[in-house]
């Protein structure tokens, strides 16, 4: 099976779907690989009036679609899923490809893409509404639970796959259609699995997808009055655009924006662990996710233990093109990503960090950032104020838990915390006072289809996958009833 390889002109489409067919446009964009800078394919560069046609076809499917029983959502969405599971190893090909993470990982990013599939399949078979106890005598009253209509997507580049089916299986499973605006750096991965949906059998206009301007087309979908929803996972600053751009027509909203999680280490966790889940939380991705441990907290009395434990862990990183075996960090999304993360690391070695590890990298390429260890850290640096996004693991020293609950909870972000402890009250008491929308308990991830994911403050509104998935794309009507006599 080879349709969906790169490269490919008759067998990879790289066309936009809008009521169930794949158009070209005349201008387009380029994709590139990020490990080896070459161009992967062309996107089209949808226009206005483009737009306007993919709004109007979810709006004509809504109508039939939304009406289709619970059981026929279900069994498109199970057809989705195996198809995305029989199609795992070319999906994670294309993935590693225009976004570069390594092909381990873009393998275990399309089962956790799949998972959310197969969550909202089933959640929505025993989605509910309420009967209410007759409050008073002569009525009663009960909930009934309907789509919201034509809900937009717009996804980000660092989870190509996942990103989408967290946003698209609640919509459809809810009975919304759905138009998606993946990144336009990795967009052969949507295309790729909106393919696959469409031979799940979805009918035409329930899934669109559109590439193009971001600007443009965020602007379009949200000042449109029939576009009922928008799901956003991205930057604060956008976010707060798009949120600004819906306000008009009251649209409802999910906003996933920018994290900046504190890892703290207490003295009395274990140490061995701690170090494992601070490596998996930081590099996922090259450190390219909204949840990656991004200021990490070590009481001062492991120091010495701690950085010569760390180092021996990072030697053993090994950084290349994803496609290469072995490969524990890929390149990072681009040359401004890059430059970000060195300014950074030059910014925080000015105020007094001291860089104890750096990898060498010399001759990977210009999208690639070396594995980098800081010490000495402090709150006058941007790096322990920004996202860092990037391979750099950012170290700060505390000394009593009090100060630490207070610098963990100094920041804007609210989307994800972790802390190692193995002290039981410990545990209870610094999870109920870390104000973030996740917390990681001795536990350095804290994604899951069935944990509602999300943050509090400017890391957004809303929860995906879990239990209250479904509710982001539905409303609440009640029926009262009164009782003739
Ligand atoms: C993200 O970084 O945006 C998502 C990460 C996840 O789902 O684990």
């Amino acid at each position: 099976m080879n349709f969906l390889q790169l490269n490919d002109n008759q067998l990879i489409k790289q066309a936009n779907l809008i009521d169930g067919q794949w158009l070209t446009s005349n201008n387009s964009i380029t994709v590139y690989n990020p490990a080896t800078t070459q161009a992967l394919g062309e996107i089209p560069l949808i226009d206005e009036q483009n737009v306007e046609n993919t709004i109007h076809a979810a709006l004509k499917s809504f109508n039939s679609y939304s009406k289709s029983t619970s059981y026929e959502k279900s069994l498109w969405l199970l057809k989705w899923y195996d198809l995305v599971l029989a199609h795992a190893d070319d999906l994670a090909k294309i993935l590693t490809q225009e976004q570069g993470k390594p092909l381990a990982e873009a393998k275990a990013e399309i089962q956790y893409a799949a998972s959310f599939i197969q969550w909202f399949a089933e959640q929505i078979k025993s989605d509910h509404g309420l009967t209410l106890a007759e409050p008073v005598a002569g009525k009663s009253f009960a909930t009934h639970k309907h789509p919201v209509g034509v809900a937009a997507l717009i996804t980000p580049w660092n989870f190509p796959a996942a990103m989408i089916t967290r946003k698209a299986a609640a919509a459809l499973a809810a009975g919304c259609t759905i138009i998606i605006k993946p990144s336009e750096l990795t967009p052969f991965t949507a295309i790729a699995l909106v393919e696959l949906a469409q031979r799940a059998g979805f009918p035409d206009g329930a899934i669109n997808l559109i590439t193009g301007d971001a600007a443009m087309i965020g602007d379009k979908l949200c000042q449109d009055v029939r576009v009922k929803k928008l799901s956003f996972t991205g930057s604060t600053r956008v976010g707060q655009q798009l949120f600004q751009q819906s306000a008009n027509n009251i649209k409802r909203l999910s906003l996933e924006l920018g994290g900046n999680a504190p890892f703290i280490i207490f003295d009395d966790a274990n140490l061995d662990q701690a170090i494992s889940a601070l490596i998996q939380s930081k590099f996922r991705n090259n450190g390219q996710t909204c949840v990656a441990a991004n200021r990490i907290y070590v009481d001062i009395k492991l120091k010495q233990q701690l950085v010569p434990m760390l180092i021996e862990r990072l030697k053993q990183l090994t950084c290349g093109n994803g496609l290469t075996e072995d490969v524990d960090l890929g390149p990072m999304i681009n040359s401004s990503a890059v430059s970000k993360v060195a300014t950074l690391v030059t910014d925080a070695l000015a105020k007094g960090a001291q860089c104890v590890y750096q990898a060498d990298i010399k001759h990977l390429g210009p999208h690639y950032y070396p594995a980098t260890l800081l010490t000495e850290v402090n709150m006058q640096m941007a790096i322990a104020n920004s996202e860092i996004f990037g391979p750099v693991l950012a170290i700060q020293w505390f000394s009593h838990e009090a100060e630490v609950i207070s610098l963990a909870n100094n920041t804007d972000a609210g989307l994800a915390a972790y802390f190692f402890s193995d002290n039981i009250h410990r545990c209870q008491r610094v999870a109920n006072a870390l104000d973030f929308g996740m917390v990681g308990i001795n536990s350095g991830m804290v994604s899951h289809a069935i944990s509602p994911f999300g943050g509090i403050k400017y890391s957004g509104i809303g929860r995906e996958g879990g239990h209250t998935g479904l509710a982001e794309y539905q409303y609440i009507k009640a029926h009262c009833f009164g009782h003739l006599s």
